[in-house]
């Protein structure tokens, strides 16, 4: 019996026990089991509490499925995300979403819940492409294209933070007149950060981290796209420590949820990369909570306003 888990988290698995002990199992989980997850920080989560065999890949792994359980809803994923992963369901259970080899678990109302599995079983020929095109440019240069995919941040449209972010890094460094850097890209999304500043600054080479599998995804087609050379990284604990110290230049626009747990490893890891002389730069709406997270890796900070965010400047001293 092989069963694949899609859009399970490491607590999902789990649920509180009456006795004792904190969790109990909350299925009888036998034969082969293995969890896709979007996300490698969920990978690891879950191999290191269950001991699970985990996947993470941007698409689902193809095998001999006896039975795919789905765990969807609003306030997990956006409704996009859930029709494409069920698209890619359907195409593993050739086209058959029924029990017992499909298992729907939708945390929302049973309306949605038809809906969502209607949409799929109503056309089963059809294969709907949800990746999206949308534009971006610093100042001086012409708009360039970006393509992201369902589960990739800002999906659709550009992040102003990050546009911010890239506008800021780009005038700063086009005044010292470097040529040739080395640009690390911490979570780097679909890629538009970095990119922009590789395009607009000459012979920049650019490094791009993020920890879900559809942002790397996204911003390999787009470097290839833009003919930027690029390595980009699939992480969740920043760069590999044969990077250490190689990096002049930093640009992170971190997520803020979980009291700023993430914003402190991208630091962690700016302070590791970066070369002593080089910059560290991050964006936010309010400075105030992230400046705490620079200062416990650099001397000093310097908040540059632009977009109506703020973008934190550090250097490595
Ligand atoms: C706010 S988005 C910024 C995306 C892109 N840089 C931009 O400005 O449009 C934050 C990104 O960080 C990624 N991320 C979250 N935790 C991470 C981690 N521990 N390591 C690397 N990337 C992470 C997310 O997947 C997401 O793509």
């Amino acid at each position: 019996m092989a069963t694949l888990l899609v859009g399970y988290t490491a607590q999902d698995l789990f649920e509180r026990g009456k006795h004792g002990r904190r969790f109990t199992a909350k299925w009888a989980l036998e034969g082969e089991i293995t969890c896709h997850t979007l996300d490698i920080y969920q990978r690891h989560a879950i191999e290191k509490a269950h001991h699970l065999k985990a996947v993470c890949s941007a698409h689902l792994p193809a095998g001999n499925w006896d039975e795919i359980r789905f765990k969807t809803g609003p306030k997990r994923m956006s409704g996009e995300l859930a029709l494409d992963m069920l698209q890619e369901i359907a195409a593993l259970l050739g086209g058959d979403l029924s029990a017992p080899r499909f298992r729907l678990e939708y945390e929302g109302k049973e309306r949605d819940r038809n809906s969502l599995i209607a949409k799929i079983r109503d056309q089963p020929g059809r294969t709907r492409d949800f990746s999206a095109r949308w534009q971006a440019s610093v100042p001086g240069l012409e708009p360039v294209e970006f393509t992201s995919f369902p589960g990739c941040f800002c999906h659709r449209r550009r992040d102003e933070g990050g546009l911010a972010l890239a506008e800021v890094v780009c005038r700063e460094l086009a005044q010292l007149s470097v040529d040739g850097f080395d640009l690390l890209d911490m979570g780097c999304g679909s890629g538009m950060v970095g990119l922009l500043i590789a395009r607009a600054l000459k012979d920049v080479r650019l490094t791009g981290v993020d920890s879900h599998s559809r942002a790397i995804e996204a911003a390999t087609l787009n470097a290839d796209r833009l003919g930027v050379p690029a390595e980009l990284i699939l992480a969740d604990s920043g760069t590999p420590s044969r990077l250490d110290g190689t990096f002049d230049v930093f640009v992170g626009n971190p997520p803020y949820y979980s009291d700023y747990r993430i914003a402190d490893v991208f630091l962690e890891t700016a302070r590791r990369a970066l070369k002593v002389g080089g910059r560290c730069y991050t964006v936010c709406k309010n400075a105030a909570g992230l400046e705490s997270v620079h200062r416990r890796y650099f001397d000093t900070v310097e908040t540059i306003a632009r977009r109506g965010y703020s973008v934190l400047k550090s250097m490595k001293v």
